[in-house]
């Protein structure tokens, strides 16, 4: 059987950043990231086993460098391998971009955003009990236009869409059973960002203590606790020293059943982003860091 290619979970995020140790500082004290390798030019972060969940490469600008996605074999990497090709999207290189990583190729999909897919990310480390997030989970871009990015993410990559805002003012989409591992928000004036990444925690408690550790390094949350309607996450989001917004959630809806329909709210209702006041920062689209071009 020959297989159409889809990933299966989320890898990690490349950030560029210019200050290399206060980017790493914030990732490890604040979130609570373990450090688990620096080099002169980067930094790799891990909340789970793996060798890297986030990675700060020092750059000249601000932005976001690329994006790690898992596939689950070497049969699903070589389909999505060949839909690139066929795409016509152009390969930048075709062995990992990254250290630690068995197989996998890298190449630019629609507005310049950097695309690593892989499989066999070595294990580094896998203690648990520290103050830090499970993992990584989800990213947002804003992008300008969300329904040919959707299409890409569906058809390149096998993701399913969980929930529409508006016609096309925003989409969620899962790879597994999490309701969403990248969202697109339609930001026509805007260059094409990541608004966000987002990390997994156990319980609102972690939220609280997040909060705690922002106050003390004399910071604060940006945004929350809230509860969002899609994706049923309580969330609560900080501003990191780039200028993209970081987001702890807890309780993120599952999908286990395929005949799921996606659901759709209406753009006007304020329920799809905070189901307790639907309240929200009106400058929070505002926030992201844009792709860096190669
Ligand atoms: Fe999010």
């Amino acid at each position: 059987m020959t297989t159409t290619g889809s990933v299966s979970a989320m890898g990690y995020i490349a950030l560029g950043s210019r200050d290399l140790p206060a980017s790493t500082r914030m990732a490890a004290d604040v979130l609570g990231l373990r450090s688990v390798e620096n080099t002169a030019t980067r930094a790799y972060l891990s909340a789970a086993d793996t060798h890297h969940e986030l990675v700060y490469v020092k750059s000249d600008v601000e932005g976001v460098d690329h994006i790690g996605l898992v596939a689950p074999d070497s049969d699903n990497l070589a389909a999505i391998r060949e839909k690139v090709r066929r795409g016509g999207w152009r390969v930048l290189a075709e062995q990992p971009i990254e250290e630690h990583i068995e197989e996998g190729f890298a190449f630019i999909g629609p507005e310049g955003f950097t695309w690593h897919v892989y499989r066999g990310m070595s294990i580094f480390d896998n203690r648990t009990g520290g103050f830090g997030p499970d993992r990584y989970g989800h990213v947002n871009l804003k992008v300008r236009d969300s329904v040919a990015m959707v299409s890409f993410l569906v058809d390149v990559f096998g993701f399913t869409v969980s929930d529409r805002i508006g016609e096309d003012f925003a989409f969620f989409l899962r790879c597994n059973p999490e309701h969403h591992g990248i969202a697109v928000v339609k930001a026509a004036g805007h260059q094409p960002s990541l608004h966000h990444h987002a990390w997994q925690a156990q319980s609102i408690t972690d939220l609280g203590k997040l909060a705690d550790r922002l106050a003390k390094s004399g910071s604060r949350l940006f945004w929350g606790p809230t509860r969002h309607g899609a994706g049923h996450n309580i969330a609560a989001y900080y501003i990191e020293p780039g200028a993209a917004l970081v987001e702890l959630y807890t309780d993120m809806e599952m999908i286990y059943d395929p005949r799921r329909d996606a659901i759709v709210w209406a753009f006007e209702d304020p329920g799809w982003l905070s189901q307790w006041d639907g309240l929200s920062p009106e400058n929070m689209l505002e926030f992201g860091v844009p792709t860096i071009s190669r």
